[in-house]
């Protein structure tokens, strides 16, 4: 997909340096109480000045989600490890009679989307009009971009035209912050200076554990004790 002028650069063993005027906006992950799906509720958005904006990735902040320089005292080590490879590469396919999953779980971000109304994976392998419908929501809510989805018809990937924007997500089922997520081609790059491939959503490592940053790999629900990767065979995976 094409690359919007925003970008975020990964400072070595400091914050993203945000480029760019997309919008800032504080957004919670929580439970519809009448659907039980998971939902963003958008809360307010940021003030920020000048032509770039410092968001805190080690996790130490105390004016969250901005740096306030605390990466320094708490020697943050923030080597970026992921790994420069397109997102097709290390994706499983799962076919369904009408769309085709792309499923690469080194870019979960744990955020839930695609385990209400019986997961998307068997969604997608149903092939009725209404889990089709399902299955391109919950692969659309996806914020780490782990899932992608494509119509068999036309081979086309299915996306949500958006424009760039930048969502400090805040888990309150969890009750912890969850990650950066870049929604929008915005490029991201790494802390050697390198840009990763543009996808269309991405979710960036806040608390400072990830094992792939500068990507989000869910570690902060590590801690809530919360965290299982769902996966494509329709069951839970207790994660490491
Ligand atoms: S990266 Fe600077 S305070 Fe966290």
């Amino acid at each position: 997909m094409s690359k919007s002028k925003t970008r975020i650069k990964a400072s070595f063993n400091g914050p993203y340096i945000v480029e760019g005027r997309a919008p800032i906006q504080e957004t919670s992950i929580e439970k519809d109480p009448i659907t039980q799906n998971w939902t963003y509720k958008q809360n307010h958005l940021l003030k920020t000045e000048g032509k770039t904006t410092k968001l805190c990735r080690c996790g130490h902040s105390s004016t969250m989600p901005f740096c306030d320089e605390s990466h320094i005292c708490q020697h943050f080590d923030g080597t970026c490890t992921a790994p420069h490879k397109p997102f097709a590469q290390d994706a499983q396919a799962v076919e369904g009679p009408n769309f085709t999953l792309l499923d690469n779980e080194m870019y979960c971000a744990f955020g839930r989307f695609c385990d209400a109304f019986g997961r998307v994976w068997n969604l997608v392998r149903q092939g009725k009009k209404e889990t089709d419908q399902l299955a391109i929501k919950e692969t659309l809510s996806c914020p780490g971009g782990r899932l992608m989805i494509i119509d068999n018809q036309t081979g086309e990937i299915i996306e949500e035209p958006a424009q760039p924007q930048i969502k400090i997500l805040q888990d309150a089922a969890l009750n912890c912050m969850g990650p950066i997520y870049a929604k929008g081609g915005i490029e991201i790059i790494d802390d050697q200076e390198k840009p990763y491939e543009i996808r269309a959503r991405q979710a960036l490592c806040r608390c400072g554990k990830s094992h792939n940053k500068p990507f989000c790999d869910g570690s902060h629900a590590l801690d809530t004790g919360e965290k299982e990767t769902p996966n494509n065979s329709g069951l839970p995976k207790s994660s490491t």
